[in-house]
C-alpha cells in the first residue's frame, strides 16, 4: 500500500460521467446526452477556428481583454468584473480552490449539478445536499442549511438535470437570507435559452454576495473548445484571477467564443427552435404517458413508473440509435434527461418512445 495519499475528500469523489456519444453495434446515432446545440456554433465562429490556425505558435492572451469587452458588449455589463475560465467548470472549481476548504461548508441541492459537490470535496470542504421541492430549488431548505461555516451556495437556474428554475424574487430572497460569509453563485449555464432572464448579472452588480457563472458550451455550441466565465464583484473576480492559469485558454477558443458572442442572431435562432420544439417534445412525450416538469433549459427530464422501466426504455431508444442521459446519479434513477434536439430528432425521440410505451423492447 503506498504511503503517498491524496488530501482527505478526494477519494470520495465519484469520477464523473460524461453523456454516452456510442452505442456497440449502431451506426448513425442521434446523440442527445449532453444538451449541446443541435445546429453547431455559429459560422462565424468556425471562421474564427480556421483563422487562429496562423498565430498558433504566440501564446494566447492571458488578460482575455478581446473576448471581456465582446461578452461586456453582448449582454451589457462590465468587463473588469468579467472571468473567463476553461468552460464554467473551471470557473466553478476556482470558487471552491478560493472560498472553501476544509471546515467550510458548500450548499447545493438534490439535484444540482454534479459538479458543485465534486468542486467542495476536491478542496476538503464538506458538500451540503439540501432538498428541493418536487424538483424545484427550495429557497427555505437553503436558508435552513446555512450555518457560520457555510462559505458557498451553488443554485443553477434553470438546473441541469430538472429543467426547472426559481424567479428572480426567490433568488433575491435568498442572496438577502444568506449568512454574511457566503457568496451565492448562480450558474447560468442555460440562461441563454430563457427569454428575457440575464441569468442573474443585474443582481450581481446591485449585491456583493453574488456571483454568476456561464458558459459558451451550450447554445453557442462550442462544448468541444471549453470556454465559459463568470461575473461578480470586482474583488472576488480580483482573487480568481490570482489563482487562474495565465493561459488557461488557447487563442483557438478565445477568438471562437468571441465571434460566437457577436453573432446574436445566431443565439436567437437556437434559443426559438429550442422553444418550439422543446413543447412539441414535452408534448409528445405526455402523450405516450410519459411526463417532464416545465423545463426552461435545452433538454426535458422525463419521467418513468419506475427505475426499471427509465432502464428499460433507456435500452430501447439506444437500439433505435437514440443516445440520451441516464440520470441515476443524480437521485433520479425512474427518470431520463434528454436534449431537445433538431426537429429529426424530437420526432425520432417521440416515436421511439411511443413504441416503447405501446410494448416494443
Ligand atoms: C448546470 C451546469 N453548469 C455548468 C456546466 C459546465 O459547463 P462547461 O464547463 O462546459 O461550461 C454544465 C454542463 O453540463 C451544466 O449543466
Amino acid at each position: 500500500m503506498t504511503r503517498i495519499k491524496p488530501q482527505p475528500g478526494i477519494m470520495e469523489i465519484a469520477p464523473y460521467v460524461g453523456g454516452k456519444s456510442h452505442v456497440e453495434g449502431v451506426s448513425n446515432v442521434v446523440k442527445l446526452s449532453s444538451n449541446e446545440n443541435p445546429y453547431g456554433p455559429s459560422p462565424a465562429a468556425q471562421d474564427a477556428v480556421r483563422n487562429s490556425v496562423h498565430q498558433l505558435h504566440r501564446y494566447p492572451s492571458t488578460d482575455h481583454a478581446g473576448l471581456r469587452a465582446a461578452i461586456a458588449e453582448a449582454h451589457g455589463l462590465k468587463a473588469d468584473r468579467i472571468i473567463c475560465g476553461v468552460g464554467s467548470d473551471e470557473v466553478l472549481a476556482l470558487l471552491c480552490q478560493a472560498y472553501a476548504g476544509p471546515g467550510n461548508e458548500v450548499i447545493h441541492t438534490e439535484h444540482g449539478f454534479a459538479l458543485y459537490r465534486i468542486g467542495a470535496l476536491s478542496v476538503g470542504a464538506t458538500p451540503v445536499e439540501v432538498r428541493e421541492r418536487e424538483r424545484v430549488t427550495c429557497v427555505d431548505s437553503i436558508l435552513e442549511a446555512c450555518t457560520d461555516r457555510t462559505t458557498l451556495v451553488f443554485i443553477a437556474n434553470p438546473n441541469n438535470p430538472t429543467g426547472t428554475m426559481i424567479g428572480m424574487a426567490e433568488i433575491e430572497r435568498l442572496a438577502e437570507g444568506l449568512p454574511p460569509q457566503a457568496l451565492l453563485v448562480l450558474d447560468g449555464a442555460y440562461a441563454e435559452y430563457v427569454d428575457g432572464y440575464d441569468g442573474g448579472a443585474r443582481l450581481v452588480e446591485m449585491r456583493e454576495n453574488v456571483f454568476m457563472t456561464r458558459t459558451f458550451s451550450k447554445i453557442y455550441g462550442l462544448g468541444g473548445l471549453r470556454v465559459g466565465w463568470g461575473y461578480g464583484p470586482q474583488e472576488i473576480v480580483d482573487v480568481l484571477n490570482r489563482i487562474r492559469g495565465p493561459f488557461n485558454l488557447s487563442s483557438t477558443a478565445l477568438a471562437a467564443a468571441e465571434a460566437a458572442v457577436r453573432d446574436t442572431a445566431h443565439v436567437e435562432q437556437s434559443r426559438a427552435s429550442n422553444t418550439r420544439l422543446r413543447a412539441w417534445l414535452s408534448e409528445a412525450l405526455a402523450e405516450h404517458g410519459v411526463p417532464c416538469d416545465t423545463s426552461m433549459a435545452n433538454f426535458v427530464l422525463a419521467r418513468f413508473g419506475d427505475a426499471a422501466e427509465a432502464e428499460a426504455c433507456d435500452a430501447w431508444l439506444q437500439s433505435q440509435g437514440l443516445i440520451v442521459r441516464k440520470v441515476g446519479s443524480y437521485n433520479l434513477p425512474n427518470a431520463l434527461r434528454i436534449t431537445v434536439g433538431d426537429e429529426a430528432s424530437c420526432r425520432r425521440i417521440a416515436h421511439a418512445v411511443g413504441q416503447f410505451k405501446a410494448g416494443a423492447r
